[in-house]
């Protein structure tokens, strides 16, 4: 059996996040601190993620969110075993200043530094109280990617389908700007949609019935845009939201579902920030039922960017064996 405790940092975007998770071989992993620092109210006012923003806050917030999870886990930096952090994808400049960071207290700790994809620290997340990976269909929708894969265990994944446009947080962000909604549109059209009725509009259910198992949003996101460019009174922005938001959950649910079906695999697991939404769960948690699928999803908090996910996908990466150079770059376009 072996024990380790590991330090991650997660900067790929606009939250500065530090964790550290404590880990035994066969043995269920614990989150022991979880320090995240958005900066979504700064780049709210810019409609949007600026990268410079990003990227000088990241280095700002850091040190202090470090010393607070190391406080919070009550340990010193001399009992971190391993430190890691998120190399790709994302904005270059915001993964250099984590990636930075990491490598420099494990250079100077004398400990292994490992670089970890952000995709598969989501893809894990709801994994995140175990040390084992149940092979799966595992659906990550986040504000930069919508991808369907199929999983055998930690690292092996076969991608099944990907967004051939717009991922479906970015979608909802896209929409949630039409509709005059504050950034970022996800949160916001769920907000919206409890009002609204979801058969207000029919809008289109793009690739639904190809055979392929890959996405498409623009097209409904143009269908929004149309359709409100022809109210002329005051916007219906909750059955707007709430039609868009059916539209997205249908094309998600049923080609995930599909792709469980053809795959035979009993289990599903969704990630990212657009799988907090409730309706949507809830929509999988009854297709999984009647599917005899079971549906799991991360707790809440682990849902959006957090560097919990992060230490978990070098914690199994760390338990392995593995370890990354420490000369290794960073890779803003990296896929899974
Ligand atoms: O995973 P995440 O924090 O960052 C990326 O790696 O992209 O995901 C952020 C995305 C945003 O597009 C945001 O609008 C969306 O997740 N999101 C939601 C909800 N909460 C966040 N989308 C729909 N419903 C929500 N409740
Ligand atoms: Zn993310």
């Amino acid at each position: 059996l072996r024990v380790a405790l590991l330090l991650a940092i997660e900067s790929s975007c606009d939250e500065t996040a530090v964790a550290i998770i404590r880990g035994h071989t066969g043995e269920a992993a614990e989150v022991v601190a979880s320090e995240i620092s958005s900066q979504i109210p700064l780049h709210r006012e810019h409609g949007g993620v600026v990268p410079e923003l990003a990227s000088r806050n990241h280095s700002l917030h850091l040190r202090g969110l470090v010393e607070k999870a190391l406080s919070d886990a009550r340990v010193t930096m001399e009992d971190i075993d391993a430190f890691a952090a998120t190399t790709g994808p994302g904005l270059a400049s915001s993964l250099l200043i984590g990636s930075t960071a990491a490598k420099g207290m494990a250079c100077a700790m004398k400990r292994p530094f490992l670089g970890i994809n952000h995709l598969e620290g989501h893809l894990l997340s709801p994994f995140l109280d175990r040390t084992t990976v149940p092979p799966h269909i595992a659906l990550i929708v986040s504000g930069g990617h919508t991808l369907l894969l199929d999983v055998t265990g930690p690292g092996s994944y076969r991608k099944l389908g990907s967004t051939r446009d717009d991922a479906a947080g970015e979608a909802y962000d896209k929409v949630g700007k039409m509709l005059g909604l504050p950034y970022p549109g996800g949160p916001e059209i769920e907000k919206a949609a409890l009002g609204g009725n979801p058969k207000a509009y029919d809008f289109p259910r793009s690739m639904l019935h190809e055979p392929h198992l890959d996405f498409s949003f623009s097209g409904l996101k143009t269908a929004v845009l149309y359709t409100l460019q022809k109210e002329t009174g005051e916007l219906p922005v909750a059955d707007l939201a709430a039609s868009f938001q059916q539209a997205v959950i249908e094309i998600l649910v049923k080609k995930t579902l599909r792709a469980a079906r053809q795959a035979g695999r009993k289990q599903i697991a969704l990630s990212g920030g657009v799988s907090l939404n409730k309706a949507l769960r809830n929509a999988f948690f009854a297709a999984g039922q009647s599917a005899g699928v079971e549906i799991s999803v991360a707790p809440p908090v682990f849902c959006t960017d957090n560097a919990a996910m992060i230490a978990f996908a070098a914690l199994l990466r760390h338990l392995a064996g593995e370890s990354s150079a420490l000369d290794g770059d960073i890779h803003p376009n990296l896929p899974l």
